[in-house]
């Protein structure tokens, strides 16, 4: 009765009562460093097509008002680190004279401006016209990209009519191209080949095959090119990297009898295993390009419809931006990882390959928790991918991409993603495999721990801390980051201890529980933190320890935005990518611990609201996102949804800027989603904290069980004055806690909110804050876990 009622006066958005594809801005995020990508792909797609532009050309393309240099079949989402991918774009051009040295071959000679208002980004499809009135259309199928290409009716020089003319370019976006092959077919036009590149935060480089086949007009004639002289001989070229490392341009050709309509078809498939392969995927996929275009798109269309099928909203009046803000950031989480299985030429298995884990210190906090809800069956295949790729590489990705190693940025932490899936009953893993994986991480130091695993095992077993500056001879990484590395090793640690006690290895869940304190090792109680000279008044911090056990020092506000971004790569700090200030709150399994070693929970929240106010959080980068919930855990859940509603919209909202900085594979995306919901998981543990929703109702629909779960608002207000929880009920009882497990969403329980526009006593009594190791409730709850 209730929800028929509140349909007739709130819009109500679910699969099969409106499209939700209508909310989805693939845009948003693709300008200001967002790095999104905008294209065509399938959820977990391998080809993703795209135009690609000479300015934020990281995803791809940016409405920055760059050149557009291509239009290339494989990208990233949202990363860092170099631009990534882009091969062998494709690029339509007439020849003046129609003479085909007289094109402009070179990527930024031959670059056309975009007409920005052309732009149309939709799930599966992608679309715009150059300034010289060619327009391209493109969508895709799992391991192939489909354009039509339209040249201008009206081209002549000089009286003579233009042919169009598709050029190949043997690059990716970022120029690493080492060496390619090209073979041009003299009848067909096909061309295909292959080239090797470098992964854009990774170790060793990699080999990627093409297919192209071109429809819609007859093959006049064709050839390669190198620089800025093409010929029709020969119809093949190896290129390579020359003296000095000379980088040269070159690619392949292929000219057309002007179709009736002006378009030509391409068809490009690609492959990480031959260019053969590359063929038949494309043939396979798309076996008749010039009519499959639409039905394509459809089919692409309908995949992201099921994808976004689990969760609908009662949105009572919000505006319309914040539905797409919250929409299109669930598609953002599904653009990758990206699913290879079939592709991966490293070793042959039967299990799924999954790739552009990029990375995981960014996603094991919020994206996947994320699909662990809305995607469980992916997940669990993402998973037997990861233990698929220890068993192969020998140990767990910390970073992957392009089928490289990508590097270790702060612990272990594929270690929680793991254990994350455990907790939230992913099915189909081998989870004594997963224990053995993660021990390994836990106990085995690798030569080469920049790409896997972690460093400074000896020191960490034998003095319970990374040391700074530790003498370390077994293996070898940048020496940096002993504070970070202490604390995710921590972390690490207790989810292990977690794994290890749900599958009755006792041993070890103690073993590993006692590592899991190793965090305190490194604060140093007396420490203070000024800026410019003026002390903030917070004393205790955490603290470089060298191995004779003495403190050295690193200012608590380095690395913060006051100060300058410490990178691994260009001033590698004790603190990765975040400063002490921030990495202060980052014990996730002891936030009691941490509440009581900082003076108790006034000082704790007088602590958290200097550091967001004073510029210390950088809610641009990951670390930040656990600590605007970090209130919960001092018995002010109210605090967290004030502070989570100064970020959303102002820093993640629904405009091409809209995010505050890298999506980083849709972690960004899945902050904004979770703080939309009203719960924030804090990963690794069976625990999402209570907020009030942006919407009136968010029902999500396990695909596990087929329950669905409602949180809902009573004295919802669209203006957001009553954002504060007064009384909450679960499935119709009182419920004071202001955490609630996974059981939530598998079980399809009801959440029942009353909102208010002032701070209440809901959920901040000791009885009802989340666990934590060091408190007795937590270890209650902990207990409870077995
Ligand atoms: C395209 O932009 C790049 C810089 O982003 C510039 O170097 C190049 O000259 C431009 N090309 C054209 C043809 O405008
Ligand atoms: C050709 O057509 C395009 C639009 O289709 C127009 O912008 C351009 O001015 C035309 N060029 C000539 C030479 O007529
Ligand atoms: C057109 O003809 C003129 C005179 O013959 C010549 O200078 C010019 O290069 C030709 N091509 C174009 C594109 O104008
Ligand atoms: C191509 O480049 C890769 C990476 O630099 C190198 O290992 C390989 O030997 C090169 N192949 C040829 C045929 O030169
Ligand atoms: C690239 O293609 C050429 C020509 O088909 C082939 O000889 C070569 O082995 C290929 N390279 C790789 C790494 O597959
Ligand atoms: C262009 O015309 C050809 C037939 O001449 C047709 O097969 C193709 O689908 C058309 N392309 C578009 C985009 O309409
Ligand atoms: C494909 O869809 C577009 C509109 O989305 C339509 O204009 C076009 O006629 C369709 N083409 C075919 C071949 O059905
Ligand atoms: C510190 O002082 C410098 C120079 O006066 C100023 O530019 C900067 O904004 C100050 N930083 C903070 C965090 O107050
Ligand atoms: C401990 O080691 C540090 C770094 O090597 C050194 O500067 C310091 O003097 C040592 N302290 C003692 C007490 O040995
Ligand atoms: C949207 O987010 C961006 C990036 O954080 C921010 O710069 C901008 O001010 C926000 N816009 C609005 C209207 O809040
Ligand atoms: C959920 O429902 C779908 C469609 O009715 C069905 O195919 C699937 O087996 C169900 N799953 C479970 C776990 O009940
Ligand atoms: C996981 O499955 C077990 C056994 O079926 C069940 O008791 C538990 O509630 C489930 N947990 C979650 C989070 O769904």
């Amino acid at each position: 009765m209730w929800l028929l009622f509140a349909a007739s006066f709130s819009l109500a958005i679910a699969a099969d009562s409106s499209d939700v594809l209508q909310y989805v801005n693939p845009l948003i995020g693709t300008d200001n460093g967002g790095n999104v990508f905008a294209g065509a792909t399938l959820p977990y797609g391998m080809a993703k097509a795209v135009a690609d532009v000479s300015g934020q050309n990281t995803g791809g393309f940016s409405p920055d008002g760059s050149n557009i240099t291509g239009f290339s079949h494989m990208h990233d989402s949202g990363t860092g680190g170099n631009p990534s991918m882009g091969q062998f774009p494709l690029f339509p051009q007439y020849c003046p004279d129609d003479v085909i040295d007289n094109c402009q071959f070179p990527k930024y000679n031959r670059a056309v401006n975009p007409v920005l208002d052309s732009v149309v980004a939709k799930p599966g499809y992608f679309s715009l016209s150059l300034e010289n009135g060619m327009q391209a259309e493109m969508t895709v199928t799992q391991h192939t990209a489909l354009y039509n290409f339209v040249f201008p009716q009206n081209a002549t020089s000089n009286g003579t009519a233009l042919s169009p003319v598709m050029l190949l370019d043997l690059t990716d976006i970022y120029d690493t191209r080492q060496n390619a092959t090209i073979i041009v077919d003299p009848s067909t036009g096909r061309i295909q080949g292959n080239g090797t590149f470098l992964p854009s935060f990774g170790s060793d480089s990699y080999v990627l095959h093409f297919c192209a086949d071109f429809a819609g007009a007859q093959v006049i004639d064709n050839g390669v090119w190198v620089n800025n002289r093409a010929g029709t001989e020969p119809k093949q070229l190896f290129v390579t990297r020359g003296f000095n490392n000379f980088y040269l341009q070159s690619g392949g050709w292929v000219r057309f009898q002007r179709p009736s309509n002006g378009t030509i078809t391409a068809r490009v498939g690609v492959s990480w295993i031959s260019a053969d392969r590359a063929c038949s995927n494309a043939e396979n996929e798309l076996p008749n390009p010039l009519t499959a275009f639409n039905a394509t798109r459809t089919r692409a269309e309908n995949a992201w419809r099921k994808q976004l099928s689990p969760i609908s909203l009662q949105t009572a009046g919000v505006n319309q931006s914040y539905v797409e803000n919250f929409y299109s950031a669930i598609y953002r989480t599904m653009i990758s990882p990206q699913d290879y299985t079939g592709e991966n030429p490293l070793w042959s298995s039967s299990e799924p390959y999954f790739d552009s884990f990029y990375c995981l210190w960014d996603e094991f906090r919020v994206q996947l928790p994320f699909l662990n809800i809305v995607d469980p069956s992916q997940v669990s295949r993402m998973i037997r991918s990861l233990l698929d790729t220890y068993q192969h590489e020998g140990w767990l990705p910390d970073c992957r991409m392009s089928l490289c190693k990508g590097w270790t940025q702060g612990g272990s932490n594929a270690d929680v993603v793991l254990v994350d899936s455990y907790l939230k009953n992913i099915t189909g893993v081998d989870w004594n495999l997963a224990k053995e994986a993660i021990v390994n991480d836990a106990e085995n130091e690798p030569i080469d721990w920049k790409d896997e695993g972690r460093g400074g095992l000896q020191s960490w077993k034998r003095l319970n801390y990374i040391p700074y500056l530790d003498y370390d001879y077994l293996g070898f990484g940048t020496n940096s980051r002993s504070i970070s590395r202490t604390l995710e090793y921590s972390y690490n640690d207790f989810c292990l201890s977690t794994l290890a006690g749900g599958l009755g290895s006792a041993d070890e869940h103690t073993k590993y529980l006692a590592r899991a304190s190793n965090w305190r090792n490194l604060f140093k109680a007396d420490q203070t933190s000024s800026i410019n000279g003026t002390d903030t008044g917070f004393v205790g911090f955490f603290q470089p320890k060298f191995l004779n056990q003495t403190w050295g020092y690193q200012d608590p506000i380095a690395c913060s935005p006051l100060t300058d971004f410490c990178s691994l790569t260009t001033n590698p700090s004790e603190t990765f990518e975040s400063s002490v200030w921030e990495y202060q709150f980052f014990v996730p399994h002891d936030m009691a611990g941490n509440i009581q070693l900082l003076g108790g929970p006034d000082k704790f929240i007088s602590r958290l609201d200097y550091y967001f106010s004073s510029g210390l959080a950088d809610i641009s980068n990951e670390p930040v996102f656990l600590s605007v919930y970090a209130y919960h855990y001092a018995g002010r859940p109210a605090l967290s949804t004030k502070r989570a509603h100064s970020y959303v919209p102002a820093y993640f909202n629904a405009t091409t800027t809209g995010l505050p900085g890298n999506d980083d594979s849709g972690a960004a995306a899945a902050f904004t989603i979770f703080t939309m919901m009203g719960l924030f998981p804090n990963a690794g543990q069976n625990v999402y904290l209570i907020s009030a929703p942006f919407f009136e109702a968010v029902s999500v629909t396990s695909p596990a069980t087929n329950r669905t779960a409602t949180i809902r608002s009573t004295n919802f207000d669209p203006t957001y004055e009553n954002v504060y929880i007064q009384n909450a009920t679960l499935n119709g009882k009182p419920y004071s806690k202001n955490w609630i497990g996974h059981e939530f969403f598998t079980e399809g329980m009801t959440l029942e909110l009353t909102l208010g526009s002032n701070e209440s006593t809901w959920g901040t009594s000791d009885a009802d804050l989340p666990p934590s190791l060091s408190t007795s409730t937590g270890s209650m709850m902990y207990k409870m876990m077995f």
